[in-house]
Protein backbone atom coordinates (compact mmCIF):
# COMPACT_ATOMS: atom_id res chain seq x y z
CA UNK A 1 0.00 0.00 0.00
CA UNK A 2 2.93 2.32 0.92
CA UNK A 3 4.40 1.57 -2.75
CA UNK A 4 1.45 3.07 -3.98
CA UNK A 5 1.43 6.08 -6.36
CA UNK A 6 -1.98 6.81 -5.76
CA UNK A 7 -1.68 6.48 -2.00
CA UNK A 8 1.15 8.09 -1.62
CA UNK A 9 -0.09 11.52 -3.72
CA UNK A 10 -2.83 11.10 -1.74
CA UNK A 11 -1.77 10.93 1.64
CA UNK A 12 0.86 13.97 0.77
CA UNK A 13 -1.82 16.32 -0.73
CA UNK A 14 -4.21 15.57 1.98
CA UNK A 15 -1.31 16.13 4.61
CA UNK A 16 -0.80 19.91 2.67
CA UNK A 17 -4.16 20.34 2.65
CA UNK A 18 -4.90 19.68 6.18
CA UNK A 19 -1.77 21.62 7.53
CA UNK A 20 -2.60 24.95 5.35
CA UNK A 21 -6.47 24.27 6.48
CA UNK A 22 -4.98 24.24 9.79
CA UNK A 23 -2.73 27.07 9.58
CA UNK A 24 -5.10 29.31 7.58
CA UNK A 25 -8.24 28.52 10.16
CA UNK A 26 -5.90 29.28 12.77
CA UNK A 27 -4.87 32.52 11.67
CA UNK A 28 -8.49 33.66 10.44
CA UNK A 29 -9.55 32.82 13.89
CA UNK A 30 -7.07 34.64 15.71
CA UNK A 31 -7.59 37.86 13.35
CA UNK A 32 -11.85 37.80 13.68
CA UNK A 33 -10.75 37.11 17.84
CA UNK A 34 -8.51 40.26 17.83
CA UNK A 35 -10.99 42.23 15.34
CA UNK A 36 -13.89 41.69 18.10
CA UNK A 37 -11.97 42.43 20.44
CA UNK A 38 -10.89 45.94 19.17
CA UNK A 39 -14.30 46.11 17.92
CA UNK A 40 -15.47 45.79 21.91
CA UNK A 41 -12.78 48.39 23.03
CA UNK A 42 -14.38 50.86 20.50
CA UNK A 43 -17.90 50.19 21.82
CA UNK A 44 -17.04 51.17 24.94
CA UNK A 45 -15.24 54.18 23.46
CA UNK A 46 -18.42 55.68 21.93
CA UNK A 47 -20.76 54.81 24.98
CA UNK A 48 -18.49 56.66 27.04
CA UNK A 49 -18.85 59.19 24.09
CA UNK A 50 -22.57 59.42 24.16
CA UNK A 51 -22.81 59.86 28.02
CA UNK A 52 -20.96 62.48 27.06
CA UNK A 53 -22.24 64.28 24.86
CA UNK A 54 -25.70 63.48 26.77
CA UNK A 55 -27.07 61.59 24.38
CA UNK A 56 -27.39 58.66 26.50
CA UNK A 57 -27.90 59.83 30.32
CA UNK A 58 -27.15 58.54 33.40
CA UNK A 59 -28.97 58.57 36.35
CA UNK A 60 -28.07 60.85 39.25
CA UNK A 61 -27.26 58.01 41.67
CA UNK A 62 -24.21 57.13 39.27
CA UNK A 63 -24.57 53.01 39.65
CA UNK A 64 -27.08 51.54 37.04
CA UNK A 65 -25.97 49.10 34.57
CA UNK A 66 -27.15 51.34 32.02
CA UNK A 67 -27.04 49.96 28.04
CA UNK A 68 -27.53 46.43 27.21
CA UNK A 69 -27.54 44.61 24.51
CA UNK A 70 -27.51 41.13 25.03
CA UNK A 71 -26.26 39.07 28.22
CA UNK A 72 -22.61 39.03 26.54
CA UNK A 73 -21.88 42.08 25.95
CA UNK A 74 -24.12 43.78 28.62
CA UNK A 75 -22.38 47.64 29.87
CA UNK A 76 -21.80 48.62 33.00
CA UNK A 77 -21.51 52.56 33.51
CA UNK A 78 -20.48 53.78 36.69
CA UNK A 79 -19.37 57.20 37.72
CA UNK A 80 -16.13 57.15 39.50
CA UNK A 81 -16.20 58.10 43.15
CA UNK A 82 -19.95 57.86 43.27
CA UNK A 83 -21.32 54.95 45.28
CA UNK A 84 -24.40 53.17 44.64
CA UNK A 85 -26.06 49.92 45.26
CA UNK A 86 -24.91 47.81 42.37
CA UNK A 87 -21.89 50.07 42.11
CA UNK A 88 -19.24 47.78 41.56
CA UNK A 89 -15.72 48.55 43.88
CA UNK A 90 -14.07 50.88 41.25
CA UNK A 91 -11.25 52.87 42.80
CA UNK A 92 -11.86 56.91 42.45
CA UNK A 93 -8.14 57.07 40.94
CA UNK A 94 -8.63 55.29 38.42
CA UNK A 95 -6.71 56.78 35.19
CA UNK A 96 -8.00 57.09 32.11
CA UNK A 97 -8.31 55.05 29.18
CA UNK A 98 -8.50 51.49 29.51
CA UNK A 99 -8.04 49.44 32.43
CA UNK A 100 -8.70 45.56 32.84
CA UNK A 101 -9.36 44.78 36.68
CA UNK A 102 -10.30 41.99 38.84
CA UNK A 103 -13.28 42.81 40.82
CA UNK A 104 -15.51 40.69 42.80
CA UNK A 105 -13.48 37.04 41.59
CA UNK A 106 -14.37 38.70 38.25
CA UNK A 107 -12.14 40.13 35.17
CA UNK A 108 -13.11 43.67 33.82
CA UNK A 109 -12.45 45.48 30.71
CA UNK A 110 -12.92 49.54 31.53
CA UNK A 111 -12.66 52.63 29.39
CA UNK A 112 -12.83 55.65 31.96
CA UNK A 113 -13.45 58.64 30.69
CA UNK A 114 -13.40 62.48 32.20
CA UNK A 115 -17.16 64.20 31.18
CA UNK A 116 -17.68 67.73 30.23
CA UNK A 117 -18.80 68.49 33.66
CA UNK A 118 -16.05 67.11 35.67
CA UNK A 119 -17.34 63.59 36.49
CA UNK A 120 -15.43 60.32 35.44
CA UNK A 121 -17.40 57.80 33.86
CA UNK A 122 -16.17 54.42 33.49
CA UNK A 123 -17.66 52.21 30.84
CA UNK A 124 -17.18 48.10 31.25
CA UNK A 125 -17.59 44.84 30.53
CA UNK A 126 -16.98 41.84 32.09
CA UNK A 127 -14.00 40.14 29.86
CA UNK A 128 -15.68 36.90 29.82
CA UNK A 129 -18.44 37.87 27.98
CA UNK A 130 -15.91 39.69 26.07
CA UNK A 131 -13.97 36.94 25.42
CA UNK A 132 -16.72 34.80 24.59
CA UNK A 133 -17.81 37.53 21.72
CA UNK A 134 -14.69 37.25 20.54
CA UNK A 135 -14.47 33.54 20.05
CA UNK A 136 -17.96 33.24 18.73
CA UNK A 137 -16.59 35.50 16.26
CA UNK A 138 -13.38 33.77 15.50
CA UNK A 139 -15.05 30.85 14.87
CA UNK A 140 -17.40 31.38 12.91
CA UNK A 141 -14.88 32.88 10.67
CA UNK A 142 -13.02 29.75 10.60
CA UNK A 143 -15.70 26.87 10.27
CA UNK A 144 -15.96 27.22 6.64
CA UNK A 145 -12.08 25.75 6.21
CA UNK A 146 -13.11 23.38 9.16
CA UNK A 147 -16.46 22.69 7.26
CA UNK A 148 -14.61 22.83 3.48
CA UNK A 149 -11.50 20.87 4.75
CA UNK A 150 -12.82 17.15 4.48
CA UNK A 151 -15.04 18.33 1.52
CA UNK A 152 -11.16 19.24 -0.17
CA UNK A 153 -9.83 15.99 0.76
CA UNK A 154 -12.44 13.97 -0.80
CA UNK A 155 -12.50 15.90 -4.04
CA UNK A 156 -8.30 15.18 -3.81
CA UNK A 157 -8.87 11.31 -3.59
CA UNK A 158 -11.32 11.42 -6.53
CA UNK A 159 -9.42 13.38 -8.86
CA UNK A 160 -6.16 11.33 -8.11
CA UNK A 161 -8.10 8.22 -8.53
CA UNK A 162 -9.17 9.34 -11.78
CA UNK A 163 -6.14 11.03 -13.22
CA UNK A 164 -4.40 7.63 -12.10
CA UNK A 165 -7.31 5.27 -13.45
CA UNK A 166 -5.74 4.92 -17.32
CA UNK A 167 -2.87 3.51 -15.16
CA UNK A 168 -5.30 1.40 -13.49
CA UNK A 169 -6.72 0.03 -16.81
CA UNK A 170 -3.78 -0.31 -18.86
CA UNK A 171 -2.72 -2.96 -15.91
CA UNK A 172 -5.94 -4.21 -16.15
CA UNK A 173 -5.80 -4.54 -19.88
CA UNK A 174 -1.91 -6.66 -19.40
CA UNK A 175 -4.04 -8.80 -17.03
CA UNK A 176 -6.51 -10.17 -19.31
CA UNK A 177 -4.02 -10.38 -22.06
CA UNK A 178 -4.30 -14.07 -22.89
CA UNK A 179 -0.86 -16.25 -21.73
CA UNK A 180 1.57 -16.01 -25.12
CA UNK A 181 0.06 -12.44 -26.07
CA UNK A 182 3.38 -10.35 -26.73
CA UNK A 183 2.00 -7.90 -28.52
CA UNK A 184 3.07 -4.08 -27.73
CA UNK A 185 1.29 -2.21 -25.71
CA UNK A 186 -1.23 0.47 -27.38
CA UNK A 187 0.42 3.85 -26.71
CA UNK A 188 -2.32 6.12 -28.16
CA UNK A 189 -4.38 6.60 -24.92
CA UNK A 190 -1.25 6.01 -22.39
CA UNK A 191 -0.94 9.33 -20.35
CA UNK A 192 2.37 11.35 -21.56
CA UNK A 193 4.40 11.19 -18.08
CA UNK A 194 4.06 7.05 -18.42
CA UNK A 195 4.46 6.63 -22.48
CA UNK A 196 8.63 6.64 -22.07
CA UNK A 197 7.67 3.84 -19.77
CA UNK A 198 5.44 1.89 -21.97
CA UNK A 199 8.14 2.18 -24.33
CA UNK A 200 10.53 0.23 -22.86
CA UNK A 201 8.16 -2.28 -21.97
CA UNK A 202 7.22 -2.70 -25.59
CA UNK A 203 10.89 -2.96 -26.43
CA UNK A 204 11.30 -5.44 -24.06
CA UNK A 205 8.43 -7.44 -25.58
CA UNK A 206 9.99 -7.52 -28.71
CA UNK A 207 13.30 -8.67 -27.52
CA UNK A 208 11.60 -11.48 -25.08
CA UNK A 209 9.17 -12.56 -28.88
CA UNK A 210 12.07 -12.05 -30.98
CA UNK A 211 14.09 -14.72 -28.22
CA UNK A 212 10.48 -16.90 -27.68
CA UNK A 213 10.68 -17.13 -31.58
CA UNK A 214 14.16 -18.39 -31.37
CA UNK A 215 14.33 -20.95 -28.63
CA UNK A 216 11.06 -22.29 -30.37
CA UNK A 217 12.65 -22.27 -33.94
CA UNK A 218 15.77 -24.18 -31.89
CA UNK A 219 13.26 -26.73 -30.61
CA UNK A 220 11.62 -27.28 -34.54
CA UNK A 221 14.74 -27.36 -36.02
CA UNK A 222 16.30 -29.99 -33.11
CA UNK A 223 13.29 -31.69 -33.58
CA UNK A 224 13.59 -32.03 -37.70
CA UNK A 225 16.99 -32.91 -37.51
CA UNK A 226 16.63 -35.52 -34.79
CA UNK A 227 13.26 -37.00 -36.97
CA UNK A 228 15.59 -38.59 -39.61
CA UNK A 229 18.15 -40.66 -37.86
CA UNK A 230 15.08 -41.52 -35.39
CA UNK A 231 13.70 -43.21 -38.85
CA UNK A 232 16.97 -44.56 -39.86
CA UNK A 233 17.45 -46.31 -36.46
CA UNK A 234 13.31 -47.33 -36.56
CA UNK A 235 13.89 -48.92 -40.08
CA UNK A 236 17.34 -50.51 -38.96
CA UNK A 237 15.51 -52.13 -35.90
CA UNK A 238 12.79 -53.41 -38.73
CA UNK A 239 15.66 -55.29 -40.56
CA UNK A 240 16.98 -56.42 -37.59
CA UNK A 241 13.32 -58.00 -36.21
CA UNK A 242 13.69 -59.83 -39.51
CA UNK A 243 16.70 -61.28 -38.79
CA UNK A 244 16.94 -64.92 -37.24
CA UNK A 245 16.94 -64.07 -33.48
CA UNK A 246 17.13 -66.12 -30.19
CA UNK A 247 14.03 -64.99 -28.52
CA UNK A 248 16.43 -63.24 -25.61
CA UNK A 249 17.50 -60.87 -28.50
CA UNK A 250 14.28 -60.71 -29.84
CA UNK A 251 12.65 -59.26 -26.56
CA UNK A 252 15.78 -56.46 -26.32
CA UNK A 253 15.27 -55.83 -30.21
CA UNK A 254 11.67 -54.81 -29.30
CA UNK A 255 11.83 -52.90 -26.22
CA UNK A 256 13.91 -50.58 -28.59
CA UNK A 257 11.89 -50.12 -30.97
CA UNK A 258 9.60 -49.16 -28.41
CA UNK A 259 11.96 -46.75 -26.85
CA UNK A 260 12.83 -45.42 -30.81
CA UNK A 261 9.00 -44.81 -31.42
CA UNK A 262 8.28 -43.09 -27.99
CA UNK A 263 11.47 -40.59 -29.08
CA UNK A 264 9.81 -40.23 -32.30
CA UNK A 265 6.26 -39.52 -31.17
CA UNK A 266 8.04 -36.79 -28.80
CA UNK A 267 9.60 -35.50 -31.39
CA UNK A 268 6.43 -34.95 -33.70
CA UNK A 269 4.93 -33.44 -30.62
CA UNK A 270 7.79 -30.77 -29.97
CA UNK A 271 7.21 -30.10 -33.71
CA UNK A 272 3.74 -29.74 -33.33
CA UNK A 273 4.31 -28.02 -30.17
CA UNK A 274 6.71 -25.33 -31.67
CA UNK A 275 4.29 -24.55 -35.14
CA UNK A 276 1.33 -24.19 -32.30
CA UNK A 277 2.83 -21.33 -30.53
CA UNK A 278 4.31 -19.44 -33.50
CA UNK A 279 2.04 -18.09 -36.18
CA UNK A 280 0.29 -20.84 -38.12
CA UNK A 281 1.98 -21.40 -41.66
CA UNK A 282 -1.24 -21.99 -43.86
CA UNK A 283 -4.01 -19.21 -43.37
CA UNK A 284 -6.73 -18.16 -41.66
CA UNK A 285 -9.97 -19.43 -43.90
CA UNK A 286 -13.34 -20.65 -43.04
CA UNK A 287 -13.48 -24.12 -42.50
CA UNK A 288 -16.45 -26.34 -42.11
CA UNK A 289 -15.82 -27.95 -38.30
CA UNK A 290 -17.38 -31.11 -39.67
CA UNK A 291 -15.17 -31.96 -42.22
CA UNK A 292 -11.62 -31.11 -40.41
CA UNK A 293 -13.61 -33.34 -37.59
CA UNK A 294 -13.65 -36.24 -40.50
CA UNK A 295 -9.86 -35.62 -40.90
CA UNK A 296 -8.65 -36.02 -37.55
CA UNK A 297 -11.27 -39.40 -37.08
CA UNK A 298 -9.30 -40.39 -40.30
CA UNK A 299 -5.91 -40.03 -38.90
CA UNK A 300 -7.07 -41.92 -35.78
CA UNK A 301 -8.78 -44.66 -37.71
CA UNK A 302 -5.81 -47.21 -37.44
CA UNK A 303 -5.12 -46.43 -33.59
CA UNK A 304 -8.73 -46.81 -32.60
CA UNK A 305 -8.82 -49.99 -35.03
CA UNK A 306 -5.78 -51.12 -32.98
CA UNK A 307 -7.71 -51.12 -29.94
CA UNK A 308 -11.09 -52.22 -31.41
CA UNK A 309 -12.73 -48.58 -29.91
CA UNK A 310 -15.45 -47.41 -31.72
CA UNK A 311 -16.01 -43.80 -32.58
CA UNK A 312 -19.52 -41.96 -33.01
CA UNK A 313 -20.00 -38.88 -34.62
CA UNK A 314 -23.07 -37.10 -33.54
CA UNK A 315 -23.00 -33.83 -35.95
CA UNK A 316 -25.82 -31.45 -34.54
CA UNK A 317 -23.72 -28.16 -35.92
CA UNK A 318 -24.86 -28.65 -39.16
CA UNK A 319 -22.06 -27.30 -41.68
CA UNK A 320 -20.78 -24.75 -38.89
CA UNK A 321 -17.97 -22.67 -40.03
CA UNK A 322 -15.07 -21.30 -37.83
CA UNK A 323 -12.43 -19.02 -39.31
CA UNK A 324 -9.42 -20.59 -38.16
CA UNK A 325 -5.99 -22.37 -40.01
CA UNK A 326 -6.54 -25.87 -40.78
CA UNK A 327 -3.47 -27.46 -39.26
CA UNK A 328 -4.18 -25.69 -35.82
CA UNK A 329 -7.80 -26.90 -35.88
CA UNK A 330 -6.90 -30.55 -37.04
CA UNK A 331 -3.88 -30.85 -34.28
CA UNK A 332 -6.08 -29.62 -31.90
CA UNK A 333 -9.04 -32.33 -32.74
CA UNK A 334 -6.65 -34.78 -33.29
CA UNK A 335 -4.89 -35.18 -30.04
CA UNK A 336 -8.37 -34.71 -28.01
CA UNK A 337 -9.05 -37.91 -30.24
CA UNK A 338 -5.96 -39.60 -29.45
CA UNK A 339 -6.03 -39.21 -25.44
CA UNK A 340 -9.64 -40.13 -25.87
CA UNK A 341 -8.94 -43.67 -28.06
CA UNK A 342 -5.63 -43.99 -26.06
CA UNK A 343 -7.22 -43.44 -22.42
CA UNK A 344 -10.40 -45.54 -23.28
CA UNK A 345 -10.35 -49.65 -22.29
CA UNK A 346 -9.92 -51.80 -25.11
CA UNK A 347 -13.62 -52.02 -27.08
CA UNK A 348 -14.31 -48.98 -24.97
CA UNK A 349 -16.52 -46.22 -27.21
CA UNK A 350 -15.69 -42.38 -27.95
CA UNK A 351 -18.61 -40.41 -28.97
CA UNK A 352 -17.58 -36.93 -30.73
CA UNK A 353 -20.53 -34.60 -30.54
CA UNK A 354 -20.81 -30.90 -32.74
CA UNK A 355 -23.15 -28.18 -31.75
CA UNK A 356 -23.52 -25.05 -33.06
CA UNK A 357 -25.11 -21.54 -31.14
CA UNK A 358 -25.06 -18.02 -32.48
CA UNK A 359 -21.92 -17.19 -31.05
CA UNK A 360 -20.21 -20.61 -30.39
CA UNK A 361 -19.17 -23.91 -31.82
CA UNK A 362 -19.00 -26.54 -29.09
CA UNK A 363 -16.73 -29.76 -29.80
CA UNK A 364 -17.62 -32.10 -27.05
CA UNK A 365 -15.43 -35.74 -26.77
CA UNK A 366 -16.38 -38.46 -24.40
CA UNK A 367 -14.62 -41.36 -23.59
CA UNK A 368 -15.39 -44.28 -21.03
CA UNK A 369 -11.41 -44.38 -19.94
CA UNK A 370 -10.52 -43.57 -15.95
CA UNK A 371 -11.03 -39.81 -16.43
CA UNK A 372 -8.48 -37.09 -14.67
CA UNK A 373 -8.86 -36.65 -10.92
CA UNK A 374 -10.00 -33.05 -10.03
CA UNK A 375 -6.44 -32.43 -8.35
CA UNK A 376 -5.05 -32.89 -12.25
CA UNK A 377 -7.29 -31.25 -14.06
CA UNK A 378 -5.43 -27.93 -14.33
CA UNK A 379 -2.19 -29.58 -14.54
CA UNK A 380 -2.67 -31.34 -17.29
CA UNK A 381 -2.51 -28.61 -19.65
CA UNK A 382 1.15 -28.54 -18.75
CA UNK A 383 3.70 -29.15 -21.47
CA UNK A 384 5.27 -33.16 -19.81
CA UNK A 385 2.79 -33.30 -17.35
CA UNK A 386 1.29 -36.63 -17.15
CA UNK A 387 -0.65 -38.63 -14.45
CA UNK A 388 1.11 -41.13 -12.87
CA UNK A 389 -0.16 -44.51 -13.73
CA UNK A 390 -0.82 -43.61 -17.73
CA UNK A 391 1.25 -45.46 -20.42
CA UNK A 392 4.37 -44.82 -21.34
CA UNK A 393 3.94 -43.76 -24.50
CA UNK A 394 2.69 -40.54 -24.20
CA UNK A 395 5.40 -36.78 -24.19
CA UNK A 396 2.55 -34.86 -21.98
CA UNK A 397 2.62 -32.29 -24.45
CA UNK A 398 -1.19 -33.15 -26.07
CA UNK A 399 -2.90 -31.03 -24.21
CA UNK A 400 -0.28 -28.33 -23.88
CA UNK A 401 -0.56 -27.88 -27.46
CA UNK A 402 -4.57 -27.93 -27.35
CA UNK A 403 -4.61 -24.97 -24.57
CA UNK A 404 -2.01 -22.99 -27.00
CA UNK A 405 -4.57 -23.15 -30.52
CA UNK A 406 -7.53 -22.89 -28.14
CA UNK A 407 -6.21 -19.75 -26.33
CA UNK A 408 -5.17 -17.84 -29.81
CA UNK A 409 -8.54 -18.49 -30.94
CA UNK A 410 -9.62 -17.21 -27.79
CA UNK A 411 -11.86 -20.54 -26.99
CA UNK A 412 -11.76 -22.70 -23.65
CA UNK A 413 -11.07 -26.14 -22.84
CA UNK A 414 -13.88 -27.83 -20.06
CA UNK A 415 -12.64 -30.90 -18.55
CA UNK A 416 -15.98 -32.95 -16.84
CA UNK A 417 -16.53 -36.38 -15.24
CA UNK A 418 -19.03 -38.21 -17.52
CA UNK A 419 -20.11 -40.79 -14.31
CA UNK A 420 -19.74 -40.29 -10.37
CA UNK A 421 -18.01 -43.19 -9.34
CA UNK A 422 -14.87 -44.75 -11.30
CA UNK A 423 -14.45 -45.04 -14.40
CA UNK A 424 -15.58 -42.09 -14.37
CA UNK A 425 -14.73 -41.36 -17.68
CA UNK A 426 -13.82 -37.76 -19.42
CA UNK A 427 -16.12 -35.52 -21.70
CA UNK A 428 -13.64 -32.65 -22.95
CA UNK A 429 -15.61 -29.41 -24.56
CA UNK A 430 -14.01 -27.31 -26.67
CA UNK A 431 -15.92 -23.82 -26.77
CA UNK A 432 -14.59 -21.75 -29.56
CA UNK A 433 -16.16 -18.21 -30.35
CA UNK A 434 -17.43 -18.30 -34.05
CA UNK A 435 -15.58 -15.02 -34.52
CA UNK A 436 -13.16 -14.21 -32.79
CA UNK A 437 -12.07 -10.84 -34.68
N1 LIG B 1 -9.13 -38.76 -22.19
C1 LIG B 1 -8.33 -38.91 -21.13
N2 LIG B 1 -8.64 -39.81 -20.16
C2 LIG B 1 -7.83 -39.96 -19.09
N3 LIG B 1 -6.69 -39.28 -18.90
C3 LIG B 1 -6.33 -38.40 -19.84
C4 LIG B 1 -7.12 -38.14 -20.99
N4 LIG B 1 -6.53 -37.19 -21.73
C5 LIG B 1 -5.39 -36.88 -21.08
N5 LIG B 1 -5.27 -37.58 -19.95
C6 LIG B 1 -4.18 -37.48 -18.96
O1 LIG B 1 -3.55 -36.22 -19.12
C7 LIG B 1 -2.15 -36.41 -19.36
C8 LIG B 1 -1.66 -35.35 -20.32
O2 LIG B 1 -2.22 -35.56 -21.60
P1 LIG B 1 -1.44 -35.09 -22.87
O3 LIG B 1 -2.28 -35.35 -24.06
O4 LIG B 1 -0.99 -33.72 -22.63
O5 LIG B 1 -0.16 -35.98 -22.88
P2 LIG B 1 0.01 -37.49 -23.30
O6 LIG B 1 -1.24 -38.00 -23.88
O7 LIG B 1 0.52 -38.20 -22.13
O8 LIG B 1 1.15 -37.40 -24.38
P3 LIG B 1 1.06 -36.86 -25.89
O9 LIG B 1 1.98 -35.72 -25.93
O10 LIG B 1 1.50 -38.00 -26.72
O11 LIG B 1 -0.36 -36.48 -26.12
C9 LIG B 1 -2.02 -37.79 -19.90
O12 LIG B 1 -0.76 -38.32 -19.56
C10 LIG B 1 -3.14 -38.54 -19.20
O13 LIG B 1 -2.68 -38.99 -17.96
MG1 LIG C 1 -2.14 -36.92 -25.48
Amino acid sequence: MTNSLQYRLISWQAACILLVGAIAGFISFFSAFQEAYEFQDDQLIQVAALIDSKILSIAERGDLPVVVKDNDSRFTVQVLGQPGEHALPLPANMANGFQTVDLARRSWRFYVRSLEDGRRVAVGQSTEGRDEVARDSGMRTAMPFLILLPLLVTLIVVSVRKTLAPVERLSSDIDARGQGDLSPLDLEDAPQEIKPFLHSINGLLTRLTRALAEQRRFIADAAHELRSPITALLLQTANVERAALDPEARLRVASLKAGLQRTRNLLEQLLAMARSQSNPQDPIESLSIANVMRQALQECEALAQGKDVTLVLRDQGGQTQLRAARTDLLAMLRNLLDNAIRYSPPHGKVEIGLQASVGEIEVSITDSGPGIAEADKARVFDPFFRVGGSDDFGSGLGLAIVRTIVERLHGRVVLEDVFATAPRGLRVRLILPRDHG
